[in-house]
């Protein structure tokens, strides 16, 4: 099993690259299918939860031509199945971008169940509700979420909770039903305008993407298009306070700063410096860090996906710091780990105390999810001594070459295989 080694100790320095936004690609990739035209996509990452759409994608017979590593083009108009249940699909929380694209352009979809991290309960009521209230049937049944509609017609929906998913989902099918949908209470993240974006320029009529109001008239059909994904907030995230914990000089590029402000404000209340250019943000830590409080909240709040990150650093922040996670019940799996390197840390239900210590030490640690997985390996960069993190599987589903972009930035980090590696790293890096 791989695993990532890493030596502790050394500041990150330099700029690093971020690359396409992975929860924008997902559902764009799903959404590609709805035309019968070509659609080119740039900017997409090479991480592993975009592979395994594309190969599903693959598996009901849209064409897919790479151009190169981050571009494709995509032709759905082979599609011979609406059925998708590969064993991978299960895996990836994702999978059911596919039903809403599936339902709006055929009428008709049957997707596995989702997977993807362990966090929470994440139910999908919002999603069958929306559905249910064009008009589509909606059935699961052998692991199976079955839906199917004789006509999709447009209603006014009220989302009970604030979901990214849901709102995808049933803004995808909206746009080839017939009429006008409103979803009231929509997710705001970058990410759902960026969808909304790609599915205008193919034709769709979406207005009001980014605000709690998205209104969509039905048209009849899209057309092909060429299209750019955002730049990656969570992965540019990651990297600023990978540069808070290493009292490092880091640039992000490619990234919109606007989507990085409550990342941006938290970095500046705990002591570091941030200084932000038109597509770039320079993050400089040389004082001592600072304790503060947070809590998660839908964008425009503090990104769930960047808690572990922000706890990470507040483990080693003066004083005493609260993190409350309000979006899912069950993301401080990690404290656990960070625990065994040193970290003072109280978990009561979904609020973390936090005291903050001098350092951690290096341990050999489990990464339970994606986001606490690198949350794990950025506290084994600021670590005194060896820190061995397993499961990188699930760091690999949402960051492209995250060891080689550390490496870049001076960190001593390996990607190994065995115990022999291991031990040859370790001769190495003495
Ligand atoms: C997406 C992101 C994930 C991020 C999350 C919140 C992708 C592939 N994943 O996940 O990285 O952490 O947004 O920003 O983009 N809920 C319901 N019923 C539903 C749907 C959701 O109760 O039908 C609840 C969930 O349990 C959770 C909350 O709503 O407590 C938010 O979930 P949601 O925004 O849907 O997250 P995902 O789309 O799964």
């Amino acid at each position: 099993m791989e695993q990532y080694a890493i030596r502790g100790g050394s500041p990150l320095v330099g700029e690093v690259e971020i690359g396409g936004a992975k929860n924008a690609a997902l559902p764009i990739l799903a959404a590609s299918l709805m035309t019968d035209e070509t659609v080119h996509i740039e900017n997409m990452p090479d991480v592993r939860d975009t592979n395994v759409l594309l190969e599903a994608m693959r598996g009901i017979g849209v064409l897919e031509k790479r151009i190169d590593r981050h571009s494709v083009t995509l032709n759905a108009s082979q599609v011979h199945s609406l059925v998708v249940e590969d064993d991978n699909i299960k895996m990836i929380r994702a999978s059911y971008y596919l039903l809403g694209a599936l339902l709006g352009k055929y009428r008709q979809a049957q997707v596995a169940l989702p997977g993807g991290c362990d966090i929470g309960s994440r139910a999908i009521d919002q999603h069958i509700k929306g559905f249910r209230a064009l008009g589509a049937e909606v059935r699961i049944e052998h692991g199976l979420i079955k839906t199917r509609a004789e006509r999709l017609v447009g209603s006014h929906i009220y989302m009970d909770c604030v979901s990214v998913g849901a709102t995808i989902n049933v803004m995808m099918a909206a746009t080839l039903a017939e009429g006008q949908t409103i979803i009231e209470n929509s997710a705001k993240e970058p990410h759902v305008v960026d969808l909304a974006n790609f599915l205008n320029s193919m034709g769709a009529n979406i207005k009001g993407a980014g605000t709690d109001v998205i209104r969509i008239k039905g048209v009849s059909k899209l057309h092909g298009s060429e299209y750019t994904i955002i730049p990656d907030q969570i992965e540019a995230g990651t990297f600023m306070f990978a540069a808070a914990v290493t009292k490092g000089d880091v640039t992000v590029k490619n990234v919109i700063p606007k989507h990085l402000e409550s990342i941006s404000a938290k970095l500046l209340e705990i002591g570091c410096e941030i200084e932000e250019t038109d597509d770039a943000m320079r993050v400089v830590c040389s004082k001592p860090l600072r304790h503060t409080h947070v809590k998660t909240l839908p964008y425009p709040g503090f990104p769930t996906d960047m808690q572990p990150q922000i706890t990470v650093a507040l483990g080693l922040s003066s004083g005493t710091s609260i993190v409350t996670e309000t979006i899912f019940e069950n993301r401080f799996k990690y404290v656990e780990e960070l625990i065994r390197m040193g970290a003072d840390i109280k978990v009561e239900g979904t609020t973390a105390i936090i005291d903050g210590v001098e350092k951690y030490t290096g341990a050999t640690l489990y990464a339970p999810d994606l986001r606490a997985g690198s949350a794990l390996v950025i506290a084994g960069l600021a670590a005194e001594g060896i820190t061995v993190v397993d499961n990188i599987h699930y760091i690999e589903r949402g960051y492209e070459d995250f060891h080689l972009k550390l490496r870049a930035l001076g960190a001593q980090i390996e990607k190994v295989s065995s115990e022999r590696e291991l031990q040859k790293f370790k001769l190495k890096v003495g």
